[in-house]
């Protein structure tokens, strides 16, 4: 049988013989991923004046990438113990993932107290979205629509659908305002199929940097609860947006007061900064301990046989960081100078359009927050941007903040009057 299935399917052989024969040849090109497209394209440009704007991570003052002074302080303790390679458990290191719920929800939050709650390890942020959305996709009963913000992070989409959930979608952002379209926003969150799931980015929004107020969470935690939809949070940026992790996790804290049983994906990729390390959780809130422990057994049966068990490194260095209050102090004021410095960024690029003579309000650039902005630039002057300033970005217009200097800040303002006067 395994004889005449394999001539039967013999692959054609290409010019060169046997060697060449093709099993692939009828897989076509996929586009590029947009924003490592936007690299590309900036490695190739050989002006000293260019520009980076495309890439989410965060650059210190001279441009460089940045690895935090408490990371280094953790990698150093780690180092001198010396410490095996084994495998980690395939939920991850405990003590990482008991410190990243406490991050989240608060130390002495119920939730917390009561076990009422399962946390795995997970593959950075990425890898608990999409841990998340399979484990709606198996388990959860009441609908296979999710319902994403319009816009949303670019992977968001491709993870649930890949997941085999069905997308859409929910109004976000006002082009008109740059800001927070809340009126959109209520009235197609109140038409939602009840029993859906939403997505909610916790705080600084990717791509747009616009927030909900907490008076506009309160709201939206009321309506999501009269139509019973299931909340899914994404908290990739917890105190980037005000340098306060506290103030950041403020949107989930208040909605498991509200009684929603929330799903939450977090990574430490940016407020770490440990990127590539590749650093994150994934927590169920559950009724209670009991439940948790059966939800615990699932996401196991699912990611055993994904990957096995999580990376060991970053794990360490988080948790180091976490549950050492000396370090973890330092930790808070570094991701506060971090926060601190894109604010001041925003501020410096507003006055230096004025500066320039720009008669349009930027004012939307200072009022919105995390490392992303969504300038309002049309697609044809961020063309402009690339071809006569070598300021590279994506086509809707979104900046990464972190990527602006004191050292280029007043050439991005100028790039931007001249193609926006
Ligand atoms: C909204 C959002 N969610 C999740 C992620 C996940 O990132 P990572 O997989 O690097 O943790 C990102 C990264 O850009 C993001 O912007």
């Amino acid at each position: 049988m395994a004889l005449q299935t394999s001539l039967r399917f013999r692959p054609s052989l290409g010019a060169l013989g046997a060697r060449a024969s093709s099993w692939w040849s009828h897989v076509e090109m996929g586009p590029p991923d947009a924003i490592l497209g936007v690299t590309e394209a900036f490695k190739k440009d050989t002006n000293p004046k260019k520009m980076n704007l495309g890439v989410g991570a965060y650059r210190d003052d001279n441009g460089k990438p940045f690895v935090l002074s408490s990371v280094r302080k953790a990698e150093a303790q780690l180092a001198a113990k010396h410490l095996d390679k084994e495998y980690l458990p395939i939920g991850g290191l405990a003590d990482f993932a008991r410190a990243s719920a406490q991050l989240a929800l608060g130390d002495n939050a119920e939730v917390v107290q009561s076990g009422r709650y399962v946390t795995v390890q997970t593959i950075s942020g990425t890898g608990s979205l999409r841990i998340g959305a399979n484990f709606l996709q198996r388990f959860y009963k009441f609908s296979r629509d999710v319902y994403l913000p319009k816009p949303s992070w670019g992977n968001h989409t491709p993870i649930f659908r890949d997941a085999g959930l069905e997308v859409k979608g929910y109004g976000y952002y006002d082009p008109k305002t740059c800001g927070f379209d809340v009126t959109n926003a209520l009235a197609d969150i109140s038409k939602i199929p009840e029993q859906s799931i939403i997505l909610f980015h916790a705080c600084a929004h990717n791509p747009t940097g616009v927030d909900p107020r907490k008076e506009q969470w309160k709201e939206i935690a009321a309506i999501v609860k009269s139509r019973r939809l299931f909340p899914f949070f994404d908290m990739a940026y917890q105190g980037f947006a005000s340098g306060d992790i506290d103030r950041d996790a403020w949107a989930v804290r208040h909605f498991i007061q509200e009684g929603h049983n929330v799903v939450l994906s977090q990574s430490y990729a940016k407020n770490m900064g440990l990127y590539g390390e590749r650093v994150g959780a994934f927590t169920v809130v559950c009724s209670d301990a009991d439940e948790a422990k059966r939800v615990e057994s699932q996401l196991k049966i699912l990611i055993r046989p994904l990957y096995s068990n999580p990376p060991l490194n970053g794990a360490r260095i988080a948790a180091a960081i976490l549950n050492q209050p000396e370090l973890r102090s330092e930790w808070l004021q570094e991701v506060k100078g971090m926060a601190n410095r894109i604010i001041s960024m925003r501020e410096q690029l507003v006055s230096n359009l004025k500066k320039e003579g720009s008669i349009h309000s930027w004012q939307h650039i200072s009022d919105q927050i995390g490392m992303f902005c969504f300038t309002g630039l049309r697609p044809e002057q961020v063309e402009r941007l690339m071809k006569e300033f070598s300021i590279y970005m994506t086509k809707d217009g979104r900046i990464s903040v972190a990527g602006v200097t004191s050292g280029n800040v007043g050439y991005l303002a100028h790039a931007i009057h001249q193609v926006t006067k």
